[in-house]
């Protein structure tokens, strides 16, 4: 059945069988623009469209995001395919611009970043195929995680209270902060760590057209001192942003080292003693230091002292931590 947004005109194509178990009428959000879109179902009884779920939380709250996540396009999926591609030797970079192809709006950006002066080409280069030859595989990789992030995650959230933009910036600190982290505690994940540092906080966006329509009982439930987003999200909704994100990054198969790492970034104990975790929880909480597109509660978390055991981190570090992080937010603003 193809069902249209209202507002913003986003097309979707839902198995009718799959509209029917939900009963004779249906109803969830635009991921594109949040409107709530409900619609009847024809042939079934007249018994009113589905009560709107501003009281529905836990179990039943959940299955109805992952309903609706499911429909959606995944979009991380053209960078799974341009990293399976990358992981075969056998691949050219022919094989590489095919699947970012597939992907018009992502491959424009992926030109469009190719060609500023960071990566100063001599002259501009007009096709995927031409700039993977000329900038290699694994940086037109980075480029392309870039883009499908930077797609992802730029948009205003204001059900977080986040401007358009701050999601981004938070995203890209953490980014280099993992990096930066691993780099120097766990080198041999420090690709991982910069991908799942940048999309740690996805489940945000899926989280933030329901968090908008409780706005009233999120902000009373924030006006005492000390309490997060967090602990909102698990008191009104029954469950938090970063298990929402976990079950639908398995949907989208992100391999499961990171999908973990998302999962524990606010409670690492969850991964036990998983290094890519404990690195990207703490690369979180520095970048929530810095301040930058932190919103609201930026200064509500802390680093949990088993991963500072682990991680072996002082605060000297954490200072110089801090810094990378602003500074790879500079750079790769100008960038994107
Ligand atoms: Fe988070
Ligand atoms: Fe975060």
């Amino acid at each position: 059945m193809i069902i249209t947004c209202a507002l913003c005109k986003k097309v979707y194509d839902i198995p009718e069988e799959r509209l029917r178990l939900q009963g004779s009428s249906v109803a969830f959000y635009c991921q594109a623009c949040g409107n709530l879109i409900e619609i009847k179902l024809p042939g079934k009884g007249a018994d009113g469209p589905p009560p709107k779920d501003s009281l529905v939380s836990g179990d039943a709250l959940k299955k109805r995001i992952l309903m609706t996540v499911e429909d959606l396009p995944p979009m991380p999926q053209v960078a799974q395919k341009a990293r399976q591609v990358i992981a075969n030797e056998r691949s050219s970079f022919r094989d590489l611009a095919r699947i970012i192809e597939t992907d018009q709006a992502i491959a424009t950006r992926v030109l469009k970043m190719a060609n500023s002066s960071y990566y100063g080409l001599v002259s501009k280069v007009t096709s995927i195929q031409h700039a993977a030859a000329l900038l290699g595989m694994k940086t037109l990789n980075d480029l392309l995680i870039f883009a499908c992030a930077g797609t992802l995650l730029e948009q205003e959230l204001l059900g977080y209270g986040l401007m358009t933009g701050d999601l981004w910036k938070h995203s890209l600190a953490t980014a280099g902060c993992a990096r930066s982290l691993a780099a120097k505690k766990r080198p041999h994940i420090t690709d991982d760590a910069f991908t799942t540092g940048l999309i740690h906080d996805c489940g945000k966006i899926i989280l933030d057209p329901y968090i908008a329509e409780r706005h009233d009982r999120f902000m009373a439930f924030l006006e005492p001192e000390g309490t997060s987003f967090l602990d909102a999200e698990k008191e009104l909704l029954g469950f938090d942003h970063a298990e929402i994100a976990s079950e639908v990054c398995r949907k989208w198969h992100i391999p499961e080292n990171m999908t973990l790492a998302i999962q524990a970034h606010h409670k690492p104990s969850l991964a036990g003693g998983d290094e890519l975790a404990h690195i990207v929880h703490a690369a979180d909480a520095i970048a929530l230091m810095t301040g930058i597109g932190s919103g609201i509660d930026g200064m509500k978390y802390e680093i949990d002292v088993a991963v500072m055991e682990s991680l072996e981190l002082n605060s000297n570090e954490i200072g110089l931590h801090m810094a990378s992080a602003l500074e790879f937010v500079e750079e790769a603003l100008e960038l994107y």
